[in-house]
């Protein structure tokens, strides 16, 4: 099959990336979809022939990502959010605007082909909900009337202009502030190397290479107290620790930039503002454990992020910081980006692994950890880019200092990136410890329209829920577990007075189902049918035995599944059937009372 020459020179690069060719697949397919609007047969045999694989091999595995498609899209494919933080922002009022509008339904095209919509999960644009991304392109706190300026632009043959970056990173500084690592966000062209260079930047990775051993790097990072920023708040320092030092493999560094987990959108900002942070805190972390590889496993959707790193890592190849003998060392490292193309289920360590090595994201059985065998059997170190972002801070100050920063065992500072009803969307950085009433009421600026809050979602969807009067807390790893819930992602979602929680417990269970991989039966059935129960509740066709049935569901998933996902989708759900059961007798009675009052106030 003859490719474009863009194509043909992505395909070559890809095909001599990894040190096993599969790896090149999932890239390969969306960039041959970029290219052509959708992945034919002709190309699934010819990506087949290049990797040494077959047909079928190519097919299953296209198969399990959602962002991949054997039928053409639109010329402009619209895709409109309606997770939780959108919903909560009238996402759902975005997508029927352009049902209207379109004159198409979900995963239709027009009949010119000039569009084909989609309702979507979480795009990572949580702090300017409502969103949608046309094409790669973001755009932000919509409205009906923003949604149709676009379109019409677009039919016309010219282009609105996307988000430059995320909304909500870029603000007046809160005195409850302490910028560490978003200190550099704002400062124009923040992302290159000749602004990193002049704050700081590369300082650390001077050190770590000149006055510091790969044991004492390690040290550091234990005393700094670092918890793991992705979610499960595991010591990264000790992660560390665990990879074997006389193992004669390759070993790997991983950072998951695969933020999907619905309400948070911290790592993107990082990523697009201060790249050469997270190139610098894997090139230390790769001298801290022996590896001599990165990669930076990025979500399919934040395409222009990844270009924004590709750029940094070709920087910082020139400036000497990474590839051979950095800075006359004679120490190694490569890095380099590569592309899922959408699956939540691939925010798990181990599925990431799997999906880096060209398979479906289905999770590994653990033992082994992948500290010991991971990518491609190797051992391997994968943390969260707000992690990795930290190590270059902690290495210049001290890790004493930056602990010194959070409470005990909770070092340094938190990105909280707060969503929902707030009258100050954004993404905040606050030292851990930090009031979660007090960053609600005074950095979110409070709830919206004076109104009151009902409830916090406070790390992300998979978090059990906390009711207004459970927030008195501060936001560390181990005083929101002694309050039942978890600090999660740091993607906070803030729900008021007049939201329906059954609703919300709806479409929270509706990302679940849709992600579930289907591996484990508990999640696979579980998930879906806790949708439909909770679907036909807030329908107003529930039944009283449901209300008990939706918590032993959910309960029977806890702890039953090979990977968190289960449990994500089953801990939201018993917290807000547990302390919000009135609303579901509320239900039994005529179906949604919050609905009723919406129809009669209009849109919010
Ligand atoms: Fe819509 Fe995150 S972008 S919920």
């Amino acid at each position: 099959m003859e490719l474009t020459p863009k194509l043909a020179a992505k395909f070559e690069t890809l095909e001599n990336r990894y040190p096993v060719k599969r790896s090149a697949l999932v890239p390969m397919l969306l960039y041959a979809q970029d290219e052509y609007g959708f992945v034919s047969d002709k190309m699934i045999e010819e990506i087949a022939r290049r990797l040494g694989l077959n047909t079928v091999q190519v097919i299953e595995t296209l198969a399990y990502y959602s962002m991949l498609r054997r039928k053409p899209a639109g010329r402009f494919h619209v895709q409109v959010c309606t997770n939780v933080s959108c919903m909560l922002r009238g996402g759902h009022q975005i997508l029927e605007q352009a049902k209207r509008r379109l004159e198409i339904g979900h995963k239709e095209v027009t009949r010119d082909g000039v569009f084909s919509l989609e309702e979507v999960e979480c795009l990572g644009a949580c702090t300017g909900a409502p969103a949608m991304q046309v094409n790669y392109d973001f755009y932000e706190e919509l409205n009906p009337c923003k949604f149709d300026r676009i379109i019409e632009e677009l039919d016309a043959g010219r282009k609105v202009a996307p988000v430059a970056r995320i909304s909500g990173a870029v603000h007046e500084r809160h005195a409850a502030e302490t910028p560490l690592i978003s200190k550099r966000w704002g400062l124009p062209n923040s992302h290159t190397l000749e602004v990193y260079r002049k704050n700081e930047g590369y300082l650390a990775l001077g050190k770590a290479l000149t006055q510091m051993t790969p044991e004492s790097i390690i040290e550091e990072v234990k005393k700094s107290n670092l918890r793991g920023r992705g979610g499960a708040g595991f010591s990264a320092g000790m992660k560390w620790g665990f990879v074997p030092k006389d193992s004669l493999k390759p070993k790997y560094i991983v950072c998951n930039a695969d933020e999907s987990e619905p309400g948070t959108c911290k790592d993107r900002p990082l990523m697009e503002m201060d790249p050469h942070q997270l190139i610098e805190g894997m090139a230390i972390a790769g001298r801290a454990i022996g590896a001599h590889q990165g990669f930076i496993y990025i979500r399919g959707e934040y395409r222009y992020v990844q270009d924004i790193l590709d750029r940094a890592i070709e920087e910082a190849y020139a400036g000497g910081y990474l590839g051979r003998n950095i800075l006359g060392t004679g120490f190694d490292f490569d890095l380099c980006t590569h592309t899922g193309a959408g699956a939540y289920e691939c925010g798990e360590e181990s599925a990431l692994m799997e999906s880096l090595e060209g398979k479906r994201g289905y999770p590994r059985i653990r033992p082994p950890f992948p500290a010991v065998v991971g990518l491609y059997g190797c051992p391997t170190i994968i943390n969260n880019v707000e992690t990795l972002s930290s190590v270059p801070v902690i290495i210049r100050e001290g890790g004493e200092a930056y602990a010194g920063r959070g409470t005990p065992k909770n070092g340094g500072t938190r990105l909280v990136c707060v969503s929902g009803h707030v009258n100050r969307p954004g993404i905040y950085e606050v030292p851990l410890g930090f009031s979660m009433k007090r960053f609600i009421e005074e950095v979110a600026g409070g709830v919206r329209g004076g109104k009151k809050l009902k409830a916090v979602i406070p790390g992300g969807s998979s978090c059990p829920l906390l009711r207004a009067d459970e927030i008195d807390i501060p936001m560390d790893y181990d005083s929101l577990a002694k309050a039942g819930s978890m600090l999660g992602s740091g993607g906070m979602i803030v729900v008021d007075e007049e939201t329906c929680m059954v609703d919300l417990a709806r479409r929270i269970m509706h990302f679940y189902a849709h992600e579930s991989c289907g591996w484990c039966i508990p999640c696979r059935e579980g998930t879906s049918w806790l949708r439909k129960i909770l679907e036909r509740f807030h329908a107003g066709a529930g039944r009283p035995e449901d209300i008990l049935m939706i918590g032993e569901l959910a309960k029977n998933m806890l702890g039953r599944t090979f990977c968190p996902l289960g449990d994500a989708a089953a801990m939201p759900t018993i917290s807000i059937v547990n302390k919000w059961k009135h609303e579901f007798e509320e239900h039994l009675s005529g179906g949604c009372p919050y609905k009723a009052a919406e129809a009669l106030l209009g849109a919010r």
